[in-house]
Parts: C-alpha cells; structure tokens; sequence
C-alpha cells in the first residue's frame, strides 16, 4: 500500500518535468496567488496632469514638493566619507556609537535605565526591523500569552510584522470616527480587559495613520491602565521630533512609563527624523530589570538577529552616529527636524484656512489638532476615489493624507479639489 502510493507520487513528480531538458514543464510557482498591489503611486505615476498631488508617500517634502536630504545628513556623510574608515562587517548588534546615541536620544539622559546600564540594545533595519526583531523577540521568550494589541486602526503594516513573527495580532479601541479624535474611554475600557500580562503596542508620537495622540494627561491614566493589568508595553517610535519638533516632548509617553516603573521595549526609527529612508536606520531596544537581565537579553537578541541577516549596515547608521554625537552637527539637526515639523504644522492651517475660505461648512479643526506627516481627513473610500479620477489628488483609501506632500503652491488646488467631493 504505501509502496504503490509512493510509486504514484513518483510518476507524478517525474510529469511534472520535461524528458528532454530536465526543466519542469510546470513551474513552481505556478499556484502562487497574485497579491494586492502594496503601494498607490502607480496610479499616481500613470497620471498624465501636470498638477496631480501625491499625498500617499510617507516621506517628508520640501516646499517644492521634492524629496528632502537634511543639510546636517550631508554634513555628516561627508565627515564619514572623508574619514575613510574601512567596510568591515559591524557586530551583529550595530555600530555601537550609534545605538548608544539612539538609546539616550530616545530614554533621555536622566533616564534610571540608561544611568544603570540596564537597557538591551541592538541596531535594527529601521524601523520595520526594529518591530520585527522585536515580535521575533516576544514570541521567543515573553512569558505571557502570545498575543500582541494594536491600536484601530494602526500603521498597516503593524499586523504582518507581528503576524509573520508569530504572535496572535488582537486590536484595541483608538480612533473615533465621529470626533475625529481619540476614543481615550474606548482605548482605556480596552486595555482595562485585556487578559493580565498582555503586549500592548503603543505609537509614541505622530500616531500613523490617524495623526492623533493622547494628551499628556491621557498617557498618564493610559499608564496606570497598563500598569493596573501588568501589560507588557511595546512603544513604536517612529517619528520622533517629527510631531512637535522637540524629539524630548515627542518621548514623554516612553519616558513616563518608564518614570512609573514599567519596563517597556522599543522600535526606534530615523528614516523621517533624519530623512534617512533608504539607509534603513533603526534600533530596538529592551529595558531590562538589572545589568545581568540586560547581558542575556543581548545574548538572545544577538541569536535572534544572526540568522536573520548576520549584522546590520554600516553607511547610515554612521550618518547617524555623527550627527547625534557631534555636538555642533547634532544642534544643526534638532533645528532642522523643528523646520520640518513646522512646514508641517503651517501646511496644516494653510489648508484649514482655504478650505474655510472657499466656505466650507464642516469642521476641519482635527486638521489642525492632529500631529505629524498625516492627517486623516475623515473622507470616505468613494470621497477619495473621485479625489484621484477627478482631481488628480492621490491619497489612501482610509482618507489618511501626507501633510509632507502639501506645498504652499498646491494647497490652494488641494482644498478646491475637497471642497467639491465633500461640498
Ligand atoms: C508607525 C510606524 N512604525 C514604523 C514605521 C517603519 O518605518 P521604517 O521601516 O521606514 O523605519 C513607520 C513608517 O512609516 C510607521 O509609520
């Protein structure tokens, strides 16, 4: 019996190859699904106005609606350029002037961890790789149940990193479509039911996609709720500076809960604070509960990150050192990340502003309420689409608009181009 069906499998396998070349007459592939388009430029692309306003990338813009190379980046690359230092490999854990900067720029200099040498820390494909190290991280060793709480909605990609690290992705209660603000009873009657010990994801600053963030006193009770239930906190901080312009405002929650006691994890980005997208900056960090916790943490992230793609590289993460360890260069840069946060906030009352202007009878207040690169606008799928096919005006689904694609050249033309779908 088992003989015959294996003979059966082998006729089977040996059809599936042409005679004469020993190729496969049926590729390997040939079952794999087509998958959703990831990403709403083509359309953008394939747009033949002149005036068509990209407001999908989530990649800052100068006022000529062109991509942004920070003047203290190319200080920096140029200091790194000259000092031609050699291509070995880094550690597995990174170049450590770099992810020693990234921890005190992120926790502060009077941060307890920090001053106790208590914070495990590893240089991390950006941001992405940061979460995915740390889902990897958490499915290996949390103690608790497997399953990670994200924010509704949440950055999009939140629940395939953690999905494909192997942790259960549940959600929590964030925005409230109704205010276009935040559903703080729902978020914390949310958490307050979460079985004891459970990871919850928090966006630090700059909420993507929704552009809202609690207040500071919300992050207190937000806290004491994570606290109340013994929750694990997993801070997403990828934009910070980015959402006030102070990269220490912008890190009150992390530091507050980490003020209360609480040990949190962290994914740290550079691709916006510093404009370093395609470098792929990151880091991601454990706040561990002594100096031998943080040792064997290390050791585990070190066996985690190996196999994955052996060390991290070198080019950007040195950009980055400079510029958070020259004290000249890194006063330059907090002024640039200021500027860029400013543009953003005054792009954000120019459409306010023109959009009253032209009379509109809704309430854009959230506009200006919400912080960082995007705003969400509160228009429907079916608002957006006439948005592109009538107004050459490309944005996500979700109503979610890249403040950084706004200029003071295409505003006006922007708010017209609302006002008409949403009348
Ligand atoms: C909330 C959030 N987390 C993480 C990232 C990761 O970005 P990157 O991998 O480019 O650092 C992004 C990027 O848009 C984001 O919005």
């Amino acid at each position: 019996m088992i003989a015959s069906s294996r003979t059966a499998v082998c006729r089977a396998a040996k059809k599936q190859f042409s005679a004469k070349t020993g190729a496969r007459a049926v590729s390997a592939w040939a079952k794999v699904p087509q998958g959703p388009p990831v990403s709403i430029t083509e359309a953008y692309k394939a747009d033949s106005n002149p005036e068509k306003i990209n407001l999908g990338v989530g990649a800052y813009r100068d006022d000529k609606g062109k991509p942004f190379v920070l003047p203290s980046v190319r200080a920096a690359e140029k200091k790194v350029v000259e000092s031609t230092l050699d291509k070995e490999y880094a550690g597995i854990t990174g170049v450590p002037t770099f992810t020693k900067a990234a921890a005190l720029l992120a926790y502060g200099p009077d941060s307890a961890p920090i001053k106790e040498d208590r914070v495990a820390i590893t240089q991390s494909i950006s941001g992405t790789g940061a979460l995915r190290i740390g889902g990897a991280f958490l499915e290996r060793f949390y103690p608790g149940a497997k399953t990670i709480y994200i924010p509704t909605p949440s950055w999009a990609n939140h629940n395939a990193v953690f999905k494909d690290s192997g942790l259960k992705v549940e959600k929590y209660r964030y925005y409230n479509k109704d205010t276009i603000g935040l559903d703080f009873d729902g978020m914390v009657a949310d958490i307050k039911a979460m079985p004891k010990g459970s990871i919850i994801l928090l966006h630090a600053c700059a909420h993507n996609p929704t552009g809202v963030d609690p207040t500071e006193e919300q992050w207190v009770a937000i806290a004491e709720a994570v606290k109340e239930g013994d929750h694990y906190p997993f801070f997403d901080m990828a934009y910070q500076g980015f959402a006030s312009g102070d990269t220490n405002k912008d890190a009150f929650a992390l530091r507050h809960f980490i003020k209360e006691g609480l040990r949190p994890c962290l994914s740290q980005s550079f691709a916006k604070n510093m404009g370093l997208y395609g470098e792929r900056v990151g880091a991601f960090s454990v706040v561990c509960e002594s100096g031998e916790e943080k040792k064997r943490v290390d050791s585990q992230i070190k066996i985690l990150v190996r196999p994955l793609y052996s060390n991290p590289p070198i080019h950007g993460a040195r950009i980055a050192s400079e510029i958070l360890n020259d004290p000249a260069l890194n006063k330059q840069w907090l002024g640039e990340v200021k500027d860029m946060a400013d543009r953003i906030i005054t792009m954000r009352a120019l459409l306010k502003e023109n959009l009253e202007k032209l009379g509109s009878k809704h309430d854009w207040s959230h506009i200006t309420s919400q912080i960082g690169m995007f705003a969400y606008t509160g228009l429907k799928a079916e608002q957006m689409d006439v948005l592109a096919k009538e107004h050459s005006v490309y944005a996500t689904k979700d109503g979610r608009i890249s403040v950084a694609g706004i200029t003071t050249g295409n505003v006006k033309r922007l708010a017209e181009a609302i006002y008409k779908v949403t009348g």
